[in-house]
């Protein structure tokens, strides 16, 4: 080949390259990473995307070049040359691909093991999801609709369903894990950054699939500790007004309904400052949703599973937390 052709060739891989690393590097694919487990994804991604780009550049280089130099003249009705292959060059493009794919599967391996260890003293959550919340299970058994982690500290999920099969994703903490009625899954997590992030369903579960998130938080050890606390004070004075306000957040009502004692303004759901109806008729439909929906909400949305997931006493107190609200 002569010194002039491969000048060019190497001129179209530069451009080639070139663009389509301005297309990897100046659109963020990612979200900003919270987590050490995202961190790794993110380095198996360029660890990926670079060699992709090579091999992008190199495969354009070689299709511009032989486009433009082996084209055929306007009057040219010959059939093209016969070409029998090359063997050398078969070598070559099955050998380095080989060579390259599994580099990429050692480097997803070890990430994909590193992510799933968790080292020493692990804080272990519960998580359970059902049509359409997740509430959360603290080492003290507190519980909560919003799941709050202390910074750099490495967390053990145990995910299970209580219906259908849903999916756990906060996409800055890049770990995503099904839950599966019947079986326990895992996911680990080691928060990087404090502030604020939203839990997403990623698996379709029904009518709610859509609404299903939680508020997710990453805060200092402190205020960890503090959360924990407030949640745990919250149900102490059995019978009280505190009790029902916290079945209230831990059974995840504040994800879908505004109900303005409890600070919450979601609009999944009917909005509770303006409830009608006494006691009974709120006990019911918190057990059975579907027997009288408000108008302009669909049915099926609100989880049917309370009457059996809560006991009685556990129903009455948000029941009359509600109730007192309405004849204030
Ligand atoms: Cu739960 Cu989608």
């Amino acid at each position: 080949m002569r010194r002039g052709s491969i000048v060019r060739i190497t001129i179209y891989g530069v451009i080639a390259g070139t663009l389509a690393s301005l297309v990897a590097v100046l659109v963020p694919w990612l979200p900003t990473s919270a987590s050490e487990e995202m961190d790794r994804i993110e380095f198996t991604f360029w660890f990926t995307t670079v060699i992709c780009i090579a091999i992008f550049a190199i495969v354009a280089a070689a299709i511009t070049y032989s486009v433009l130099k082996f084209r055929a003249a306007d009057d040219d009705e010959r059939d093209g040359p016969p070409i029998h292959g090359h063997t050398g060059l078969e070598i070559v493009w099955t050998a380095i691909p080989a060579v390259l794919v599994t580099a990429i599967s050692v480097v997803s391996a070890v990430v994909l093991a590193k992510n799933d260890d968790v080292g020493e003293n692990p804080l272990r959550i519960a998580v359970t999801a059902q049509q359409f919340a997740w509430k959360f299970e603290y080492p003290d058994e507190t519980t909560s609709g919003r799941l709050v982690l202390p910074v750099n500290q490495g967390v053990r999920l145990t995910l299970r369903s209580l219906d259908v099969i849903h999916s756990f994703w906060v996409p800055e903490f890049g770990q995503k894990s099904d839950a599966v009625p019947g079986i326990e899954t895992t996911l680990t997590i080691t928060p990087t950054r404090i502030g604020n992030y939203s839990l997403v369903c990623t698996e379709l579960c029904g009518l709610g699939h859509a609404t299903m998130r939680a508020r997710v938080q990453v805060v200092s050890r402190a205020d960890y500790e503090a959360f924990l606390e407030s949640v745990a004070g919250g149900g102490s004075a059995p019978g009280g007004a505190g009790d029902g306000a916290a079945v209230f957040a831990s059974a995840g009502c504040g994800g879908c309904h505004a109900f303005e004692p409890a600070g919450t303004d979601a609009a999944v759901g009917p909005s509770l400052d303006d409830l009608k109806g006494d006691a009974a008729s709120i006990r019911a439909s918190i057990v059975d949703p579907s027997a009288t929906l408000a108008p302009g909400y669909q049915d099926g949305v609100m989880p049917t599973t309370f009457g059996s997931s809560l006991s009685d006493e556990q129903l009455d107190a948000p029941v009359q937390y509600l109730a007192d609200r309405e004849t204030e």
